[in-house]
């Protein structure tokens, strides 16, 4: 099939089939696990509270249920950070599209166990499915950006990594939508609203075998030339000459030949891999610390506190949704040209901005139109929050180290994303009780603070290579040697005069 773009960086039929692989089959997992708690909250609470009376004669307590839910909702994030942890040895051991073929069980699985709990009568099966799925998320979350990346021209590499996002937010605004009470959000068919996830692990069960492994996997891991220039081809169109891409991807390999894989622990030990680990998990602190899920896991609860009547909080809830699906498509267009850093300072200026005029807001006295006028700094809050912090975190990590540290430093980013998840969707609750509408101030100061780092401390990776970008890592008197005729000027290396 005819591609798109210059003849360096074709959208190939074959690229697009193996990116909606790792879209449907891998993002999508954690987006649609991520919104699908939301909507059907009430009606799964009156099935723990019938599981009790049926089991023993009674009803419990709200504040059991509240543990009970509170429970169901974070351990998903208890898998996610397991499954990151996993992710790069899972990525080692077996390659990108294995790991992501073998992690269909986990969610078939999850699916299952949430399906049946029902009938089972078994609300333990519902948290254990919900952790399974967590842990297919986290595993899925290490992988997919990588494939997704590696499996990209360098020109679109930001591109496709944000594909990865649009995956995440689509399928959030789905299971927003199955979820609403004329849907799926009943005591009768929740059960199906959550083993849905299944058909996303059966579609890449079916696409897989069609697609080929990342061609950086191949060469430098596995060490076979011949495959890498063939999916090279396959990914790229028959004319293609891989030649330049080939001599970028061996130039990591030979610096990287003799040496071993890189241990999470000597992440820590060395300063050239510090310093990327500190900028790729801030910049994962800085995503989920923004507040953004306390937005997406308790809309409902901060619309009705606004004023917002109950019949519309689902509604609203949906259209911020819809929000976030358009910004992430205006962010996939923009991020090529604009860059990961300029995008991330906008996102993250913007979102401290709207969490500021929200906090004046819900603190005014309260009267209908002031109700409907917090709903303005939520959806801008989200519409900011897709323009970079959204999508850059997730990929970039994959852009600031070299095959041989990708795979570890992939699952410490990881982790940290998800503990801050974890952190997030168990707090907020408590805080919103403590301090009501000065909640949000707290993600203001957050999001100033991560705004500094990302100015002073983040490197641009737009357009250049892993070699290119690792280089600016290195000790000074290194860099000649590694970024031999590459180009890299030091003017490049000290941008905004960081130093590191
Ligand atoms: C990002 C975050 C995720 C959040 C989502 C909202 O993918 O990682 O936690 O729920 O964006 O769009």
């Amino acid at each position: 099939m005819e591609g798109i773009g210059s003849s360096s960086a074709k959208v190939t039929f074959n690229l697009l089939l193996a990116t909606s692989m790792a879209v449907i089959g891998s993002t999508f997992q954690f987006g649609y696990n991520t919104g699908v708690i939301n909507a059907p909250q009430t009606v799964i609470e009156e099935f723990y509270n019938q599981t009790f009376i049926l089991r023993f004669g009674h009803s419990i307590s709200q504040s059991t249920i509240d543990l009970l839910w509170g429970f169901t909702v974070a351990i998903f994030a208890v898998g996610g950070m397991i499954g990151s942890l996993c992710a790069g040895a899972a990525a080692e051991r077996f390659g990108l599209k294995r790991s992501m073929l073998y992690n269909n069980s986990i969610a078939l699985l999850a699916a299952l166990l949430m399906g049946f709990s029902q009938l089972a009568n078994s609300f333990e099966m519902l948290i254990i499915g919900r952790f399974a799925i967590g842990l297919n998320s986290g595993i899925n979350m290490g992988i997919a950006p990588m494939y997704l990346t590696e499996c990209a021209p360098v020109r679109l590499r930001g591109m496709f990594g944000t594909l990865g996002q649009l995956g995440i937010v689509t399928s959030i605004l789905l299971s927003q939508i199955l979820g609403l009470h004329w849907i799926l959000g009943t005591s009768q068919l929740w059960g199906l609203l959550f083993s849905l996830t299944g058909i996303f692990a059966i579609y890449q069960l079916l696409v897989i075998p069609l697609c080929p492994e990342s061609p950086r996997y191949l060469l430098i891991v596995q060490k076979k030339e011949k495959a890498a220039i063939a999916t090279l081809k396959w990914l790229r169109g028959d004319d293609y000459d891989s030649s330049k891409e080939l001599e970028d991807i061996r130039l990591e390999f030979q610096s990287n030949s003799t040496e071993q894989k890189t241990k999470i622990s000597e992440l820590f030990k060395h300063s050239h891999l510090r310093q990327p680990l500190l900028i790729a998990v801030v910049m994962q602190l800085s995503q989920q610390l923004s507040g953004i899920n306390a937005v997406f896991y308790y809309s409902t609860e901060i619309f009705l506190n606004a004023g917002i009547p109950k019949e519309y909080t689902g509604l609203t809830t949906v259209g911020m949704g819809v929000v976030n699906v358009v910004m992430t498509m205006v962010s996939v267009s923009l991020i090529e040209r604009a860059g990961r850093k300029i995008l991330h300072l906008i996102g993250l200026g913007g979102m401290c901005v709207c969490a500021v005029v929200l906090v004046v807001l819900l603190n005014l006295d309260q009267s209908e139109t002031v109700a409907w006028l917090t709903l303005a700094p939520i959806l801008i809050f989200v519409a900011f929050f897709q323009t970079g912090p959204g999508a850059i975190p997730w990929f970039i990590t994959t852009e600031l180290f070299d095959q041989r540290s990708r795979p570890s430093a992939v699952s410490v980013a990881g982790l940290a994303n998800w503990m801050g998840n974890f952190v997030i969707a168990l707090a907020y609750p408590s805080l919103d009780g403590a301090i009501g509408g000065y909640t949000f101030i707290i993600f203001a100061v957050l999001l100033a603070i991560f705004w500094l780092f990302t100015y002073f401390k983040v490197p641009e990776t737009k357009g250049r290579n892993i070699m290119e970008i690792t280089a600016l890592f290195q000790p000074k008197n290194t860099r000649g040697v590694l970024t031999k005729n590459l180009d890299v000027a030091d003017d490049v290396i000290f941008e905004n005069g960081t130093k590191f």
